[in-house]
């Protein structure tokens, strides 16, 4: 079976591309490319659908969107309205969130290295959690409350251990990253004696994040049985069960046909199948379940749109390879440059009958490795003014932008039921030289 990249309301029509009723040729008139469009119901199905799945697998739980997939006040309203929290990683995201008047209660901050400034700042506007990251972090945490006149609810990212993108979830005796406290080495259980000492904080349970673009929940599950086996323990010597849990985000999604992910709700439904089975192994209550999707909500839901510029028949050894430019790149799409990420695209404005041929393509970037899709076949004749697609572009594409070459950044247009509206405009030249002295 072959699964669709696309947002659910992409359809091809006579060979052009509409999405929500809206046909690429109009969107590219009235906003330009390159421009992300975004699927406004694809979104709040998808986000929705992870609510409601956590809410009838567990009596209490959080649907936390991770903001570093994407994120701007429009995204943080409607995580409001469909009762999502927000997870964020830095200052910067959680001001997004306090933007909109984010109820601060639903929102839980992450990073390894929070400064002073941001400890601060999340403590005094009352952040419903804080997942602490280092031994040094708690004390600081302590401190930024104690100076509140606050208590702070915490929690601890473990690091169970735990190789995620390996099917036979292999457990590594030293894990070799900056993220979390490691189970294995003791350093975790270190910190719940460290949190102990503090009575500004509130110790409510412990967190995992073990990857992203996962498409089978074997990690997940082994990482559910490291979690309870600390909360047995926690509940051993301290005499008191921890009441949360977090399993962090990392659910998969389509790139390009060849990808399988799981569907939102067999996800949460293995989720709740280890929880069940892991705790009523251990006498633990159940307690209450978090999750942080990022990609699996916003990443289907939004393609790229391109104009071709130039396009270059490059004569090689056995053969020939199209060079197709667009008018955007590395610089809205870093993931091919930086993970090796593989995408698909589509001629988005007329039917082709030409015969598909060897391309390439590629952004405006002075840089060589500026390449959007190294190998595909595209119909020959794909001509500049040609608009072309790129799906699965929502989550982590906008958010990892850059200016390089000053190139400004693209907007962000949702659209929905034929309207369009802009929810992050397009940078403009002014705005590239504003911060200049
Ligand atoms: N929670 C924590 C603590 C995380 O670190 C992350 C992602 C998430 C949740 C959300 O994971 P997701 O559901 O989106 O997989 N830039 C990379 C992805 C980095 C993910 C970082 N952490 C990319 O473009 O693939």
């Amino acid at each position: 079976m072959t699964h669709s990249a696309w947002a659910s309301n992409v359809k091809f029509e006579n060979g052009e591309l509409t999405v929500a009723g809206k046909s690429a040729t109009e969107l590219a008139r009235e906003f330009g490319t390159p421009a992300f469009f975004l699927d406004e119901d694809d979104f709040k199905n998808r986000a929705a659908t992870f609510v409601k799945a956590m809410q009838n697998a567990f009596e209490s739980s959080t649907v936390y969107y991770a903001s570093k997939a994407f994120t701007c006040k429009e995204i943080a309203r409607w995580c409001n309205e469909l009762g999502l929290g927000i997870d964020v990683a830095t200052g910067g995201e959680l001001e997004v969130a306090l933007s909109v008047n984010f109820p601060v209660d639903r929102i839980e901050v992450h990073g390894n290295n929070k400064s002073l400034a941001e400890i601060d700042r999340a403590v005094s506007v009352g952040v419903g959690c804080i997942v602490i990251d280092s031994i040094q972090e708690i004390s600081r945490i302590a401190v930024a409350a104690k100076k509140h006149g606050k208590t702070q609810s915490v929690m601890i990212r473990l690091n169970p251990g735990v190789e995620a993108h390996t099917i036979e979830a292999i457990a590594t005796a030293h894990t070799d990253v900056k993220f979390g406290l490691s189970i294995a080495s003791g350093v975790a259980w270190e910190a719940v004696k460290e949190i102990s000492k503090h009575h500004e904080l509130d110790f409510r349970g412990v967190h995992a994040h073990i990857g992203s673009q996962i498409f089978n929940m074997d990690g997940h599950r082994l990482t559910i049985e490291r979690m309870l086996d600390f909360m047995a323990r926690y509940r051993d010597e301290f005499n008191r069960e921890l009441p949360e849990v977090d399993f962090g985000g990392g659910f998969g999604i389509v790139y390009t046909s060849d990808d399988a992910p799981l569907a939102i709700d067999d996800a949460v439904a293995q989720i709740k199948d280890a929880v069940v089975e892991g705790c009523a192994a251990r006498n633990l209550k159940i307690p209450k379940v978090a999750i942080e999707p990022g990609r699996s909500i916003v990443g289907p839901t939004m393609f790229t749109l391109y104009e071709v510029g130039t396009t270059k028949m490059v004569h090689l050894e056995n053969g020939t390879r199209n060079y197709i430019s667009v008018d955007g790149g590395m610089s809205d799409n870093i993931r091919p440059g930086l993970y090796g990420a593989i995408y698909e695209a589509h001629l988005a404005n007329r039917i082709s009958n030409a015969v598909p041929t060897a391309s390439r393509i590629v952004g405006k970037h002075c840089e060589t490795g500026d390449i959007l899709i190294r190998d595909i076949d595209l119909p020959s004749d794909i001509a500049p003014g040609d608009l072309l697609a790129i799906p699965a572009t929502g989550a982590y594409n906008r958010s990892m932008a850059s200016n390089y070459n000053h190139v400004p950044r693209p907007p962000v247009i949702a659209v929905r039921n034929g309207a369009a509206k802009v929810i992050v405009r397009r940078e403009s030249f002014e705005d590239l030289l504003h911060l200049d002295i």
